[in-house]
């Protein structure tokens, strides 16, 4: 049987993630039978809630998943819940108390998994009297599912893994990065080793660049409060966009296994350039949204947004090149850009490969060197919010002439697979109560990541920027657009039209 067994403790229990992403994510591994018999979930947090009323939170998370009665009542009767303030030792006593009840209760095996699904102030706190007042057992596996962000800053963020690491081997530690557990982003490692015409060609004789884009067209909507001191740089680039780089550049791990990967993971990333200061400001650039009007609706500048600054310094967009200075990739930029309030919600990687060496097709009266290049071929990867892929290539326009034509063989999942395909939390549960650590951050990755962003920070905290410079609605500030412009190339960027035609 597939069944898995443990005790789930989710710290932060009454919080909005553990309603959004936990608890369907939950009753989906239920539902598939992945969780049974033998599972229980504590869910703790400052609020004083009886069992009942957190069973009722779990079934409002749940319902658009339309639960017969009877599911609901079985799956919700494994869920407890314990008040709990994080620094109060004696609270940690009930907790041991609950956990070894249900242990025995549910015959959990003492396998455990301690979710932090709260700000990250308290994660040294709880873990360490995780191990102190002995709710880390001896007999079972106890995992440790970590929300980010994993520190502010290289420095910050080592001393949080020092804490957790008193408690806890970083096999035990998953740290979650929910673009790992996309579809599209594993399926990276799917198109370049499962392809012998792509992995061929995956280097720098054959790649112009590389263009990466998390754009969203959403605003940073009621979190301008953790937004505003945070900003684009640390929220989405040190975490997501350094993975999905490192996935990109790494090179074929000897088999795919959880510890290879994640060696090559990090060659990568430690091949990655890290700028001075000048070197920052030529290769990097951020945004602040102000003002902006699409489709009939407008918008409010950052500054105006509810918990934010309105003299705020925050960059709500960054766009930068990254050089990976390794035999495979020298000379290649991977261009990177992030931002909030975009013309539409799009995350995709573009593969822009070299143009063919001359034009045979110019005409007789131009040279070799004066014709222009062949448009490129372009291998794009639809994350979201379409999943698929597309080759663009050149071919000879139907009928008379010969004329040359760019065409895109273009794939999509259909929305019928994909609403039967698990969700990013989903996936990162399961793995964690197998034990597979591969969709994780582990930490040497992490820490390299910060030291490649840190600089970038420290750069623009000695700079005062000129914001708002772009306005709501557009791909960006001009600046994002010059800094390929500069390099002869230009961001490789057409509305999704899967996306219209999927509605
Ligand atoms: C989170 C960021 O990590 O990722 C958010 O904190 C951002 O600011 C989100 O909106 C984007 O995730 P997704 O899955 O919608 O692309």
């Amino acid at each position: 049987s597939n069944e898995q067994i443990a005790l789930f403790t989710i710290f932060g229990g009454t919080g909005d993630l553990a309603q959004r992403k936990l608890y369907p994510s939950l009753f989906r591994l239920y539902r598939k039978g992945y969780l049974k018999e033998h599972f229980a979930v504590i869910g703790t947090a400052r609020r004083e809630w009886s069992d009942e009323y957190y069973r009722d939170i779990v079934s409002q998370s749940i319902a658009s998943f339309k639960p017969t009665e009877d599911e609901l009542v079985q799956f919700t009767s494994h869920f407890y819940y314990q008040s709990h303030n994080v620094t109060d030792t004696e609270h940690y006593t009930n907790l041991k108390k609950l956990a070894d009840n249900l242990d025995t209760r549910y015959d959990l095996k003492q396998n455990r998994i301690f979710y932090l699904a709260m700000a990250p102030n308290f994660f040294g706190t709880i873990t360490s009297h995780l191990k102190s007042e002995n709710i880390v057992t001896e007999k079972g596996f106890n995992h440790l599912i970590i929300e980010k962000p994993f520190g502010t800053d290289f420095e910050s963020a080592n001393n949080l893994n020092n804490e957790i690491r008193e408690a806890f081997e970083e096999e035990q530690i998953f740290r979650i990065d929910h673009y790992l557990g996309k579809e599209m982003i594993q399926n990276i490692s799917a198109i370049r080793f499962g392809n012998n015409i792509f992995e061929s060609l995956w280097n720098n004789k054959y790649i112009d660049n590389i263009q990466i884009t998390l754009a969203e067209s959403l605003g940073v909507e009621e979190r301008g409060g953790y937004y505003d001191t945070s900003g684009a740089l640390k929220d989405m680039i040190q975490n997501h966009t350094m993975q999905v780089v490192s996935l990109l550049a790494m090179e074929p791990p000897a088999i795919f296994t959880e510890k290879n990967i994640r060696e090559e993971k990090v060659k990568a990333l430690n091949s990655i350039r890290i700028y001075s200061e000048d070197e920052v400001k030529e290769n990097f650039v951020r945004g602040q949204y102000g003002a902006g009007e699409l489709d009939g609706k407008t918008f409010i500048p950052y500054r105006e947004e509810i918990n934010v600054n309105p003299e705020s310094e925050t960059e709500t967009f960054v766009a930068g090149k990254l050089m990976v200075d390794n035999f495979r990739w020298r000379g290649v930029p991977f261009y990177v850009r992030s931002g909030k309030q975009l013309t539409e919600k799009g995350t995709r990687i573009n593969i822009v490969f070299k143009p063919t060496p001359i034009n045979v097709f110019r005409s007789e009266n131009e040279t070799a060197c004066e014709a222009e290049t062949m448009p490129p071929n372009v291998l794009t990867i639809y994350i979201q919010p379409t999943e698929g892929f597309s080759l663009t290539m050149n071919g000879k326009e139907i009928g008379d002439g010969f004329n040359i034509d760019p065409i895109k063989l273009d794939y999509r999942h259909s929305a019928e697979a994909l609403d039967n395909s698990p969700e990013a939390y989903e996936k990162l549960i399961l793995d964690c109560l197998k034990g597979d650590g591969t969709n994780f951050s582990h930490w040497d990755e992490v820490a390299q990541s910060w030291r490649i962003v840190d600089v970038i920070r420290k750069t623009w905290d000695n700079e005062t920027p000129d914001f708002p410079n772009y306005a709501s609605g557009t791909m960006g500030p001009k600046a994002a657009f010059d800094l390929l412009e500069q390099d002869g190339f230009n961001w490789v960027w057409t509305p999704d039209e899967w996306y219209r035609k999927q509605g």
